[in-house]
C-alpha cells in the first residue's frame, strides 16, 4: 500500500520508514511533486493534524498521515500548544532572522511567563492523522514533565533545553537521542501508528 507521509522533515521521514514492516511504500510531498505549503491555521493540534492530512488527501487522493505536536503549559492554559513553533513571534509581532534565534526567543519567554511560579507542568502531545480510503484515524502520544528554571543541555530541538520529563531528572536535551526516542511524546504517538498498520 503507497502512504504518504504530510511532512517535510527528512529526519521523521527517515524514523517511520524504518519501523514499517514490508507492504507499505511510503513516499513524501515530493515523491508527490507537491512543494507548496500547507497552511496550519486552526486552533488544536488535532485540527491541524487533519487538516494538513485531509489538504493532501483532497488533492492526490493517496492514503496519507499527517502530524501535529505541541508543549502544552498547564500554568498557561495548555499553551503554547498549537503556535510552540512560534510562540515569541506571536503577540509580539516580531520576526525574527533564523530557526536558532526563534528558537532562542521561544523558550526565553517561557522561562519569562514562568519565572518565580511553582506551578511549572507541561507535557508534549502528538496528534497524528491517519487518512486511510478517505476514513480519518488519530494517534495521540504525550509525555508529561516540568518546565526547568533555565536552560539544561545541548541535545535535541525546540524547547528539549527547558523540559524534564516526569522520572527523569534530566532535559531532554541532556539526553542520547536514544534515550528520549524511548519515551518522547513523538515516539509513543508513531509507534501506535506503525502497530497499526503492521497489523492490517
Ligand atoms: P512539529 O509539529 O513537530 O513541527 O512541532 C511544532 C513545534 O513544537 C516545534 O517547532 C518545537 O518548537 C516544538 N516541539 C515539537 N516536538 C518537540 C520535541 O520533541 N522537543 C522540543 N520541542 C518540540
Amino acid at each position: 500500500m503507497e502512504l504518504v507521509f504530510v511532512t517535510t522533515n527528512e529526519g521523521k521521514m527517515k524514523e517511520i520508514s524504518n519501523l514499517l514492516k514490508g507492504g507499505f511504500q511510503l513516499k513524501s510531498l515530493k515523491d508527490l511533486g507537491f512543494d507548496g505549503e500547507i497552511p496550519e491555521i486552526n486552533p488544536t493540534l488535532e485540527e491541524n493534524a487533519s487538516a494538513k492530512a485531509f489538504y493532501i488527501y483532497e488533492r492526490f487522493q493517496v492514503n496519507c498521515f499527517a502530524d501535529d505536536t505541541g508543549l502544552e503549559v498547564e500554568y498557561l492554559n495548555n499553551w503554547p500548544g498549537v503556535y510552540s513553533a512560534r510562540f515569541a513571534e506571536m503577540e509580539d509581532n516580531i520576526k525574527f532572522a533564523s530557526k536558532k534565534e526563534l528558537t532562542e526567543a521561544n523558550i526565553n519567554k517561557l522561562l519569562s511567563l514562568l519565572k518565580g511560579k511553582d506551578s511549572r507542568k507541561a507535557r508534549f502531545r502528538t496528534v497524528i492523522s491517519l487518512i486511510l480510503q478517505g476514513k480519518e484515524i488519530r494517534f495521540e502520544g504525550m509525555v508529561k514533565g516540568e518546565i526547568t528554571e533555565e536552560k539544561r543541555g545541548e541535545g535535541g530541538f525546540g524547547y528539549d533545553p527547558v523540559f524534564v520529563p516526569d522520572g527523569y531528572d534530566k532535559t531532554f536535551a541532556e539526553m542520547s537521542l536514544e534515550e528520549k526516542n524511548k519515551i518522547s511524546h513523538r515516539a509513543i504517538a508513531f509507534a501506535k501508528l506503525v502497530e497499526f498498520l503492521n497489523s492490517r
